[in-house]
């Protein structure tokens, strides 16, 4: 049972010594910085945690880091996992399950993705705002326990509205050039074609990744406040395309950690 697995996971990070975390977070690709700002109290390797996924080839082991930011305890997620890699939608989102099951009220969860918003640049913050998924699959697909949630979550905000206020002043505040947008996922792990991105742009979408949008379902289904950020690695734009560039990418995600790892503690510090 899911129920139970959930259970016994965080049985597992309570008796590490996590304290019970207000918040959660899930760190992107390059966007782990954020890890160094928080004082443990426990680090578990995943394969430490029963049921968490194990890992694939390609992905790189990741740990659960819980201890308090700024005062607040929290329980971050540092490495995540991708539908791209093979996983189940289920097992992408075991770990808010998780989070919420330790007592976690807010999941904050970040990543790196395509601009196709042609206000936007290099390195921005982009606070979702909305989000779409394209990635053909659902989390919440099958047998619904109602000790978990509804079996017709509404998603009429699926991002906390006075978190976004919050996130935005203080971007503010920090001079950290940040939006409100609209994200869609998509299942990756090839980048779009430029009809793709022409397409997504046109149904309303001002960035696309290959993630987050499971979690945000889950954190949903679960009652969790959500609150979700994107930086802006490549520029989208279908009609003056460029080529990927995976390192390129990498290079701006590193900035935009680096932003995030002072915009997120500022916005915990204030948060209630
Ligand atoms: N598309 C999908 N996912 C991404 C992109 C992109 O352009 N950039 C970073 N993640």
């Amino acid at each position: 049972m899911l129920y139970d697995d959930i259970q016994e996971a965080a049985g597992v990070i309570r008796a590490a010594g996590a304290p019970p975390p207000r918040a959660g977070l899930i760190l992107g690709t390059g966007l782990g910085g954020l890890a160094a700002e928080i004082e443990p109290a426990a680090v578990l390797p995943y394969e430490t945690i029963p049921h968490f996924p194990s890992s694939t080839v390609e992905s790189h082991a990741g740990r659960l880091i819980a201890g308090t930011l700024r005062g607040l305890p929290v329980a971050a997620m540092d490495g995540r996992f991708h539908f791209y890699e093979g996983y189940s939608m289920q097992q992408i989102t075991f770990p808010v399950r998780v989070m919420r099951a330790l007592g976690a009220e807010l999941l904050i969860v970040t990543n790196a993705a395509g601009g196709m918003n042609p206000h936007y640049r290099l390195g921005d913050v982009v606070v979702l705002d909305d989000q779409i998924n394209l990635m053909g699959d659902n989390p919440l697909r099958g047998i619904n326990d109602d000790r978990l949630g509804p079996r017709f979550p509404d998603m009429s905000e699926p991002f906390d509205r006075e978190s976004i206020e919050l996130a935005m002043d203080q971007a503010l505040a920090l001079a950290i050039p940040a939006h409100r947008g609209v994200f869609v996922a998509v299942a990756g792990p090839n980048l779009e074609t430029r009809a793709e991105y022409r397409m997504l742009r046109g149904m309303g979408a001002d960035v696309v990744g290959m993630s987050t949008v499971p979690e945000t379902i889950v954190a949903k289904h679960a009652g969790l406040r959500t609150l979700a950020f994107s930086i802006v690695t490549d520029i989208c734009l279908p009609d003056a395309l460029e080529p990927a560039n995976i390192d390129q990418i990498l290079k701006v995600a590193a900035i935009g950690g680096e932003r995030l790892a002072r915009l997120i503690p500022a916005l915990l510090e204030r948060w209630k």
